[in-house]
């Protein structure tokens, strides 16, 4: 018997319950003066424990909410679930950044459904329902549900999200992102030397999500990576979609691990064409 089709705007709801109380977690319990070198070098150093702690508030409240849901996130992995449903959490994207402090982190939580490889959903095949990413430093709460739109939640209230077709690719201004491998490093340092004189600038935020959002947002006119974890770019690809914007790997085809990019529609075939197959 086939299940009733979940109900999307009841499930960003939930993304949305659960990303803010993670968001609330992480950005009150982020010491003003965190030693860097210190807590680099030790295994449970203050990022290490609230990734965990982060991630343990989002397992508990979504196995409360949703007990019948799978689970995947980027401390635990996964946990499998009896729904066809599963919720993948990066609870603090933009590690890097809450560690020195700089206020670019979020709370990414998204609901996806896989019926093709249902024991393990993978971004080739799943569809992504629902998301929220939570930005608790500059107070911002990114959503979307899919057929139902993006939307921005901030201190003047919420907005529908648009992303026009962008700009000629001289005038875009491109986020991308580098993964933690020394090698990818190098070719990606290399695809950016080709990009950077074709384009008006790029910018290395250091938050997947939230260049993801950004996008929708038209903060920046594109973004792409190669590399990225489920978690990374789950719930922003969704918000990135519904605002319009065409989200695909650099052939066309689905995103996921193996490549990113997300652009106007216009845009994303102009950048497509100009990262050609290089290793972005
Ligand atoms: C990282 C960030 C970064 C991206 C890396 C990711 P993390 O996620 O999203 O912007 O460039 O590829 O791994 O490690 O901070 O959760």
């Amino acid at each position: 018997m086939s299940r009733p089709a979940p109900d999307v705007a009841q499930l960003r709801e939930i993304a949305v319950t659960v990303a803010l109380a993670a968001g609330e977690l992480i950005s009150a319990g982020r010491p003003n003066q965190v030693e860097v070198a210190a807590t680099k070098s030790s295994p449970t150093d203050v990022v290490t424990a609230m990734d965990t702690a982060s991630e343990q508030l989002l397992r508990t409240e979504l196995a409360r909410l949703r007990p019948e849901d799978a689970f995947l996130g980027e401390e635990g992995g996964y946990e499998p679930g009896r729904s066809g449903l599963t919720w993948v959490v990066d609870p603090i994207d933009g590690t890097v950044n809450y560690l020195y402090g700089l206020r670019a982190y979020a709370v990414s939580v998204a609901v996806v459904l896989d019926e093709e490889s249902p024991e393990r959903p993978d971004p080739a095949t799943w569809t992504v329902l629902a998301g929220a990413v939570v930005d608790p430093s500059q107070s911002e709460t990114w959503t979307a549900a899919r057929g139902l739109g993006a939307t921005l939640t901030d201190s003047r209230g919420t907005r529908r999200l648009t992303t026009s077709a962008g700009p000629r690719l001289g005038q875009a201004l491109v986020a991308t992102g580098f993964g933690y491998d020394a090698g990818r490093r190098a070719e990606q340092a290399a695809v950016v030397a080709r990009l950077l004189p074709r384009v008006r600038d790029l910018r290395r935020v250091g938050t997947a999500s939230l260049d993801l959002c950004s996008v929708a947002a038209g903060r920046v006119d594109a973004y792409y990576e190669r590399g990225l974890n489920p978690w990374d770019f789950a719930a922003g690809l969704l918000v990135a979609t519904e605002a319009g914007a065409a989200v695909t790997d650099f052939d066309g085809g689905p995103a996921g691990s193996h490549g990113l990019l997300a652009a106007g529609s216009d845009l994303h075939e102009h950048l497509r064409k100009a990262l050609g197959n290089d290793e972005a």
